[in-house]
């Protein structure tokens, strides 16, 4: 598949990309390609390795250089927050942006759609869960894991049990994001995280344990219900370790 046929680009060509640094894994130029040819629209989707002491430079440069807009990815999206004209609720709740849409006048608006589209992707996995089913735990307490969190409480899902090795970073999380929602988040110890799937609904690994190139996550299912859906947000290798354990046992995952 090829992401941006040259030979189709016209003057009138949209621009959009990814910022981020490294951008090289990003898999968004194939998706967003993929999607500008299947319809057929003058455009084009490219990755923009930019350094994180370039990023200012970089956002100011998108309205001048006529893009409709860009995602933004790791580290750049607290950065990308700071420098936007104004945020979306979502972004405001997270302090974080990862998409940036260029308006008629050149203002940037600043927008986080990664809680949105793990929830999306959840509901699309027609695992039989519902926000409501009960307590939600989320391992890990670092960028994605503030997305997921603010977006299940959201949802309506009444708590999540939220556990991270280093708990200074649950507890920040907890603080931020804890008076925004309707929910309740409680921390628990690393060390209790085999317990804390006791009548848990969903089960969430948010940290990258378990990524190729990294140790897995130790957990014992034992006390998690088979109902229990369970997600894993690494997605090299799709079937992690946690999956496997999950789906033996008969977990929806
Ligand atoms: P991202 O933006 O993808 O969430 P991150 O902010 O670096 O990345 O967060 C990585 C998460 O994986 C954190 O929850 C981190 O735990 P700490 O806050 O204790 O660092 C977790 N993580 C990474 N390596 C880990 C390991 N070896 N053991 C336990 N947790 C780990």
């Amino acid at each position: 598949m090829s992401d941006i046929d040259g030979a189709t680009l016209t003057g009138n060509t949209k621009i959009a990309g990814v910022m981020g640094w490294p951008v090289s894994h990003s898999l968004s130029p194939r998706l967003h390609g993929y999607w500008l040819q299947h319809y057929g629209i003058d455009g084009a989707y490219i990755p923009l390795s930019v350094r994180p002491e370039n990023v200012e430079q970089a956002i100011r440069a998108l309205p001048v250089l006529g893009f409709q807009g860009a995602n933004v990815t790791v580290p750049l999206k607290e950065a990308a927050y700071n420098m936007v004209d104004r945020a979306d609720p979502m972004a405001e709740k997270l302090k974080a942006v990862n998409t940036i849409v260029v308006g008629p006048d050149g203002s940037l608006e600043g927008r986080n759609n990664d809680g949105y589209g793990f929830l999306e992707s959840l509901r699309a996995a027609h695992l039989g869960w519902r926000p409501g089913d009960g307590d939600a735990v989320v391992v890990g307490a670092g960028g994605a894991a503030r997305s997921i969190v603010a977006a299940l409480l959201d949802a309506g899902v009444p708590r999540v049990r939220l556990v991270n090795r280093t708990a200074d970073r649950a507890e920040r999380l907890a603080s931020d994001l804890g008076a925004a929602g309707p929910g309740e988040i409680e921390i628990l110890a690393w060390t209790d995280r085999d317990q804390c799937l006791a009548d848990a609904g969903l089960l969430i690994n948010a940290t990258s344990l378990g990524m190729a190139g990294n140790p897995g996550l130790t957990l014992s299912l034992d006390l998690l219900p088979e109902a229990a859906a369970v997600v894993d947000i690494v997605y090299n290798p799709l079937e992690t370790a946690l999956l496997a354990a999950a789906r033996a046992r008969g977990n929806p995952v």
